[in-house]
């Protein structure tokens, strides 16, 4: 029974996404009736680009119509009601949207770029919905304008897991672009380190390249790195060795975060290392404990990987003791698993968010976007983001870049209208 039980609940409910499968499943209906598989072998069948714009043409009416149940969802949340909305009752875990989401426009955008409508055999997939989920939020975003911050998780939405933002890579010009159309940037990471310096080895490349650009010194003012979570902030500083200065938490923390007990971080973070103890000494796990000020993990040795299953077991033990202990009720934390290690760290990617929109002046989440690449709901860090601003899933720093170069045509298409 223990076994059933992790298997077909703990496991897997984190491992899902329940709006993106209800989606999934809307679009599966049109995908049975309408797709031609038997066009494939009959010479004679209708034409794939036919039946293609008879399947478009239905999967487009669907989304319009998830559209439209978004936009009941936003209603209900202005009323103070969005628990008893019709979304709600079909994907119980949906939180609130920021703003609407065009996602009829974006499944026309994904499906000239993907061929979804053309395939016969394969059904749109949870990839396919997340991209569509992705356009929809940067086009409500852009419509709406002027994006006024984004922020980026680290490894493996700027750069690969556990390596540097080097010179050659190429999200470089496009933050810059950003940044050049007014766009605040912030670098929320859970990487947590006290000083400048290690941040500029991480992201040298980026920091370097700003500073030598022609932007003007008060726009180059406008990156802040938010490490650990929400544990640490810098802000560029050109004159600096490090291109960043650490800004004094008294500048920049909100005022719930100075409720956080410095007792409490120290009760919160020994919980936290007793419970990685116990479980890497049960499941005989080669790793080194890492305790930091504001976080504590468990790192492989000597370059040994952990299975995915490991690492996932280790997060949910230590959540879960977490969540039950009376110091996890009273401070915030994150537990997750990177590529090949686990951490819990003191607060989470909301408070990062947020701090990063209160050192800008106080920027609303609806102008806000943070892009990562972990929104499971268990394990995963940037999936706290949701709770401060709007967010785009990617799982590689190439969809990075393509999210951020369909960001630049869809301004480009908007300045020509408003011209
Ligand atoms: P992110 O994807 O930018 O949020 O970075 C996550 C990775 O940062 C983790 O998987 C770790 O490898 C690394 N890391 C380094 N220091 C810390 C820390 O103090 N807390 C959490 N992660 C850390
Ligand atoms: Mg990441």
């Amino acid at each position: 029974m223990t076994t059933r039980y992790r298997v077909e609940y703990a496991l897997k409910t984190h491992r899902r996404d329940q709006l993106i499968e209800w989606i999934k499943g809307l679009l599966a209906v049109p995908f049975v009736l309408h797709s031609q598989p038997t066009a494939v072998f009959e010479p004679h069948g209708e034409s794939v680009d036919y039946t293609a714009s008879i399947t478009q043409r239905r999967y487009a009416e669907i989304m319009r119509d998830v559209e439209e149940i978004v936009n009941d969802h936003i209603a209900h949340q202005k009323a103070g009601t969005h628990d008893r909305s019709k979304l709600k009752l079909l994907v119980p875990s949906v939180a609130n949207f920021f703003t609407p989401l065009a996602l009829h426009d974006a499944f026309i955008w994904q499906d000239q770029r993907r061929f979804i409508s053309h395939r016969r055999f394969v059904p749109p997939s949870f990839n396919d919905v997340r991209l569509i989920l992705n356009t929809a939020q940067v086009m409500s975003l852009v419509r709406g304008g002027p994006l006024e911050l984004v922020t980026f998780d680290g490894d493996v939405t700027l750069y690969d897991d556990g390596q540097c933002l080097t010179p050659e890579n190429p999200v470089i010009p496009r933050i810059l672009r950003l940044m050049r159309s007014g766009s605040k940037i912030g670098i929320v990471t859970a990487a947590g380190y006290a000083e400048a310096r290690r941040y500029y080895e991480r992201l040298y490349g980026l920091l370097d390249a700003l500073h030598a650009s022609d932007l003007p010194a008060t726009s180059k003012q406008n990156l802040v790195v938010l490490g650990g979570e929400s544990n640490y902030c810098f802000k560029f500083a050109g004159d600096t060795p490090d291109l960043l200065k650490l800004v004094p938490r008294k500048d920049w923390l909100l005022d719930e975060m100075l409720l956080w007990q410095e007792s409490d971080i120290t009760e919160l973070l020994d919980v936290a290392e007793a419970s990685l103890r116990d479980t890497v000494k049960n499941l005989r796990m080669e790793a080194t404990i890492v305790r930091k000020e504001r976080a504590v993990g468990i790192v492989g040795d000597q370059g040994h990987r952990f299975c995915r299953e490991t690492l996932e077991e280790t997060v949910l033990i230590t959540q879960k003791i977490l969540d039950m202990s009376p110091v996890g009720q009273r401070l915030p934390f994150c537990a997750f698993n990177g590529g090949n290690d686990v951490f819990v760290d003191i607060g989470d990617k909301s408070w990062g968010v947020l701090a990063c929109q209160r050192f800008f002046g106080g920027i609303e989440g609806g102008k806000t976007l943070h892009v990562g690449d972990q929104f499971l709901s268990a394990g995963a860090n940037d999936f706290k983001a949701r709770l401060a601003c709007t967010t785009a899933w990617i799982a590689n720093p190439t969809e990075t870049i393509r999210l951020l170069d369909e960001i630049a045509e869809l301004d480009e298409m908007q300045q020509r209208k408003t011209v």
